[in-house]
């Protein structure tokens, strides 16, 4: 079964981040064409890259890259910050290479301006990794989709993650194939 996971983007304390990432496991959980997991970055507790390396930092990278090697697709949920993605989020991509190389990939953002530049940050990150990132884009306003700092969707913008779900799964599966080719090259 193909499987993907819904990876967080954000390590804030009181950070927004976690519920919208269950929510869209939650509405990706109605599928039955595909095994959706939740990844936390917040669980590695990974360090930053380049610094001298501590014995629990070194196994914190070592767990975060053998969790995301188990996946064919993922979808980041990602906010903005300055315009781009979390520190958090770009640091712990910065560890990854083969986990991601010719696997698929969806965004689901939320920001002031629905997170919109964050999400074309994250597209250039992606494509640096070799990752087939598609078209559709899960977006949220952090005005009109939060009520009292809990998650509450409009639904117009709940109905934005749907053909991403869609677009994943169709090149997730497509891209086992490469990945195949890939290995006996
Ligand atoms: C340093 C910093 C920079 C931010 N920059 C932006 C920004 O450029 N655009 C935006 O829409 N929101 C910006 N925000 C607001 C965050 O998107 C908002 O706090 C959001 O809840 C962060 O996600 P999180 O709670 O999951 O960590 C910024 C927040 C901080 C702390």
């Amino acid at each position: 079964m193909t499987r993907i996971a819904i990876v967080t983007g954000s390590t804030r304390d009181g950070r927004k981040n976690r519920q919208v990432a269950e929510w869209v496991l939650a509405k990706a959980q109605e599928r039955d064409d595909a095994e959706f997991d939740l990844v936390d970055i917040a669980d590695y507790h990974l360090p930053l890259l380049g610094e001298p390396a501590r014995e629990q930092g070194v196994a914190s990278v070592k767990e975060f890259s053998a969790r995301m090697d188990e996946f064919d697709g993922f979808i980041f949920v990602t906010p903005e910050y300055n315009h781009s993605v979390s520190p958090a989020l770009a640091n712990a991509l910065s560890y990854l290479k083969p986990e991601l190389a010719n696997k698929a990939a969806g965004i689901v953002s939320y920001g002031s301006a629905f997170g919109a530049r964050a999400v074309e940050h994250l597209r250039g990150i992606l494509s640096e990794l070799q990752v087939a990132h598609v078209q559709k884009t899960g977006l949220f306003s952090l005005f009109v989709d939060f009520k009292d700092g809990a998650f509450a969707p409009s639904e117009l913008q709940a109905a934005s993650v749907l053909p991403v779900f869609d677009q994943v799964v169709l090149w997730a599966k497509a891209l086992e194939t490469v990945r195949a080719e890939a290995a006996v090259a």
